[in-house]
């Protein structure tokens, strides 16, 4: 009854060049994402977690295996199709926010909607009504600085949403928030899954970000170990 998947990675592997000894960060990992998923990616530090959502967002180059996106091989992109391709497709949140600091909340959140060609005007509409939507309506000329963590982490939120993805890669996003605003960050995350059809992906060792999850796969030395159906 499931569609095409939106990305699908078979036999992935990747290893870090390390002196003598390399790193086998990925050790052959099938994964599918789907529209509309809320996908937990569960595993201890160094599992592989960002490594894979690396490769999953276009980042970085799996050194075998393939990673098919709507059914086509990622591997005959060029790299310009590569960058096109995260800023239609993918949205991404980071651990550290990851925010430019000289910018407005609401020029953070506009700035990848300019390489698109979008007109200053309609990015601030665009922007306004993303900053609305995660709850930062007031905070449009705010600067990071003067944010906190969570507000930090809502605008990002804001700028992944702003070229309406496909996907939104969140590598350990409430790592460094505390539990309550951890907590609310996960509620707006789960809402515009559920409300935007944006798939999510969430890397993170927190249990109570997996108890969100619809689907979870838990890594464990570079494999995936569990699949549990949802
Ligand atoms: N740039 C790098 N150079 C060398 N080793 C790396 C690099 N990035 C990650 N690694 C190693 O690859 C493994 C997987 O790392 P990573 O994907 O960051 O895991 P996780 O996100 O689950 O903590 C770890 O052993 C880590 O030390
Ligand atoms: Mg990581």
């Amino acid at each position: 009854m499931n569609a095409t998947p939106l990305l699908s990675g078979r036999g992935l592997r990747k290893h870090y060049p390390m002196g003598s000894e390399p790193v086998q960060a990925l050790r052959g990992v099938d994964i599918d994402i789907f529209a509309g998923d809320l996908l937990a990616l569960r595993g201890p530090s160094g599992s592989g977690k960002t490594t894979l959502i690396n490769l999953l967002g276009l980042l970085d180059r799996p050194d075998s295996g393939t990673l098919l996106l709507d059914g086509r091989n990622t591997a005959t992109l060029s790299e310009d199709e590569r960058a096109d391709t995260r800023r239609d497709r993918f949205g991404f949140i980071f651990q550290t926010f990851n925010l430019i600091p000289v910018l407005t909340a609401a020029e953070n959140i506009g700035y990848p909607m300019l390489l698109n060609h979008v007109t200053r005007a309609e990015m601030m509409e665009r922007a306004r009504e993303l900053l609305a939507a995660v709850g930062l309506a007031e905070k449009e000329n705010t600067r990071p600085d003067l944010l906190s963590g969570g507000q930090r982490q809502r605008v990002a939120i804001a700028r992944a949403l702003a070229n309406r993805p496909a996907v939104i890669f969140a590598d350990e996003p409430t790592a460094n928030l505390d539990s309550h605003t951890a907590d609310a960050i996960l509620d707006l995350l789960q809402r515009l899954n559920r409300e935007q059809q944006v798939a999510v992906v969430i890397s993170t060792h927190d249990p109570r970000v997996v108890e969100r999850c619809t689907r979870v796969l838990t890594l464990h030395d570079g494999e995936i170990v569990t699949e549990p159906t949802a």
